[in-house]
């Protein structure tokens, strides 16, 4: 019997389907927290697919320790930097991810944190909590208008596009850096075009949407700082480490930009020390995709995607297609 491993619990309506299927064994490790290497490494022996998330690390060693029988690592993620793509397609492992399903979620967290930072959220609740809040002052914890700003957005793909969407309906001005010019985002809606160091310097916020890759690796560092307005607040729902941590630290203590929103760190669960500190930071627990609708749909297409290697049958998001035929 064909075995597939769940490296954690999933919401349980998006793994129905896989559970239901007749001739697989699926072990799903009813646990939330981090699979132990060792320990995922020996339950995925002889595993014809495996569900991951992005903390686990899918390199020659996991590929090793499946065995032949592996036929599919199905990432519950958009994002598929824990994965040596290249491993596995030499392998003869497909690779699926689950884009499309979170963007929304993705993008409203993005928004959320926009405004957090803007209108000084952590401050505010702070004061309302502390018992020593003496009333409503003209000069209390002014934050800065989100309406008429410019919105810098790295990488315009679907979480770019519908972050995009989101800050015209707050009648923001929003510039785009990617690759490639995207003339689709261009011609459906009000966007421009910008060279990376010009998009530093004209935005007020600057979002990355792009994934992480070597070219994105400390994409934002401390030169790439230092060229962005005093004023400015950076963004970040996509992967801790397109920003140097460390330099973001510096910059906020130095007050080279005004604030920031993390949902993502350079090397988490760890966060740079004293970043945690600063008043002027939103941070979240890499909570992007983390809505009920979201990660249901997440698993859904993990499920589905297993089951579709499996019965040959046609794939939805396979990242290396070519390896099935
Ligand atoms: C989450 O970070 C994802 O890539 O889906
Ligand atoms: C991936 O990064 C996306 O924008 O969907």
């Amino acid at each position: 019997m064909r075995r597939v491993f769940v490296t954690r619990r999933l919401p349980e309506a998006g793994v129905r389907g896989l559970l239901a299927a007749p001739d697989l064994v699926v072990d799903i490790r009813q646990r939330d927290d981090a699979i132990p290497r060792q320990e995922l490494l020996q339950r995925i022996e002889g595993c014809s697919g495996v569900i991951t998330i992005l903390s686990d690390r899918v390199d020659r060693e996991f590929l090793a320790a499946a065995g032949d029988h592996l036929r599919i690592v199905a990432n519950y993620a958009v994002g598929f930097d824990n994965i040596d793509l290249a491993a596995c397609s030499e392998a003869g492992v497909a690779v699926s991810n689950t884009p499309d399903v979170l963007t929304n979620a993705t993008a409203d967290l993005a928004m959320a944190l926009m405004l957090a930072v803007s209108r000084r959220f952590r401050e505010g609740q702070s004061l309302a909590e502390s018992g020593s809040w003496s009333g409503w002052e003209p000069m209390q914890l002014l934050g800065r208008d989100v309406s008429g700003a410019t919105l810098g957005i790295i990488g315009m793909g679907r979480i770019g596009t519908a972050l995009a969407k989101r800050a015209q309906g707050f009648a923001m001005n929003v510039l785009y850096h990617n690759r490639r010019p995207n003339p689709e985002a261009e011609s459906r809606m009000d966007v421009r075009f910008a060279e990376l160091p010009s998009l530093l310097e004209q935005s007020d916020f600057v979002s990355l949407h792009c994934p992480l890759s070597e070219a994105t690796h400390h994409l934002i560092g401390a030169p790439e700082l230092k060229r962005m307005k005093e004023s400015a607040v950076i963004i970040n729902t996509a992967r801790g480490a397109i920003i140097d941590e460390q330099a973001l630290l510096e910059a906020l203590l130095q007050k080279q930009i005004w604030g920031a929103g993390l949902d993502v760190f350079e090397r988490e669960p760890e966060i740079t020390q004293g970043l945690a500190h600063l008043p002027n930071v939103v941070m979240l627990p890499h909570l992007g995709s983390a809505t009920t609708e979201a990660r249901t749909a997440m698993a859904r297409l993990c499920s589905e995607a297993v089951l579709a290697v499996l019965q040959h049958k046609k794939v939805a998001h396979l990242l290396n297609p070519e390896v099935i035929s």
